[in-house]
């Protein structure tokens, strides 16, 4: 199975550019399914139903979130009905939505979990157990598996990817905007990238305008973030699992920048 995970879609440069990439990609890499991170998908914080639509007419198939997925109050209304939304597994079982999904591809079912890390973050639910306990409903439907870890610290991306190791199919992280170039296949066969990166404003920081960021930096006074200007860049990684054993054969960052 062909896999392409976009990173953090981030505001209308994030979809516009997904929108001009996505067909070219579609037929250079032939992919089965598009899973994009799109908890910054609306004016850089949340998501909406028409900015969730546009990702989904744009070629996306399953939209995750992370620490901003209730920054939108709208996300109520539909994220128990789509089960092509999820939000991190490791929030309270009271929460609204699911916390992973099942999808059919024309290369099978893949199973697609959210979750988010604790450090520097919410004190949520334990990753790992919540991992355990997702994956114990998702093994009995595919070996194919895939994770976004939705957290800011290296250290724990790291540890979730190497307990999963063998256990699923691809551990994907997110949220810190940059991508980082490690990407692997770990001994037991799960790929594994510490970060996929931004696809939105290429000349802010991490996507918001540059000089509102500098200036809250020098002065430690509060300011309202509003989406960078400018060229904008594509993150992604295109990653490929064996549909008989779940593991993965091939892990490629994707990175390009448009002006
Ligand atoms: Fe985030």
């Amino acid at each position: 199975m062909k896999i392409l995970f976009v990173g953090d879609i981030v505001g209308n440069p994030g979809r516009k550019i997904l929108k001009t990439l996505l067909p070219g990609l579609k037929e250079e890499y032939g992919f089965d399914i598009c899973i994009a991170n799109g908890e910054n998908a609306a004016g850089g914080s949340g998501i909406t139903y028409t900015v969730a639509q546009e990702l989904y007419n744009a070629g996306v198939d399953v939209i995750t979130l992370g620490n901003h997925a209730w920054s939108k109050k709208e996300v109520l209304n539909f994220i128990d009905s789509d089960p092509r939304i999820i939000r991190p597994a490791n929030y309270p079982q009271e929460s609204p939505g699911k916390g992973s999904t099942i999808i059919e591809t024309p290369a099978g079912k893949v199973g697609i979990m959210n979750l988010m890390g604790r450090v520097y973050m919410e004190n949520i639910d334990c990753p790992f157990k919540a991992a355990d306990r997702e994956l114990e409903h998702l093994k009995a439907m595919t070996k194919v598996v895939v994770v976004d870890f939705h957290a800011e610290a290296t250290s724990e991306k790291n540890a979730l990817a190497w307990y999963l190791d063998g256990k699923v199919s691809c551990v994907l992280g997110t949220h810190t905007h940059v991508q980082t170039a490690d990407e692997r296949i770990l001994p037991f066969g799960t790929a594994f990238i510490t970060d996929v990166g931004m696809t939105g404003p290429h000349e802010g920081v991490i996507g918001v305008d540059r000089n509102i960021i500098i200036n809250r930096f020098i002065t430690h006074m509060p300011a309202r973030y509003e989406v960078a200007k400018g060229a904008a860049q594509f993150n992604a990684v295109y990653v490929e699992v064996d549909v008989l054993t779940g593991k993965a054969l091939d892990i490629r960052r994707v990175s390009q920048i448009s002006t």
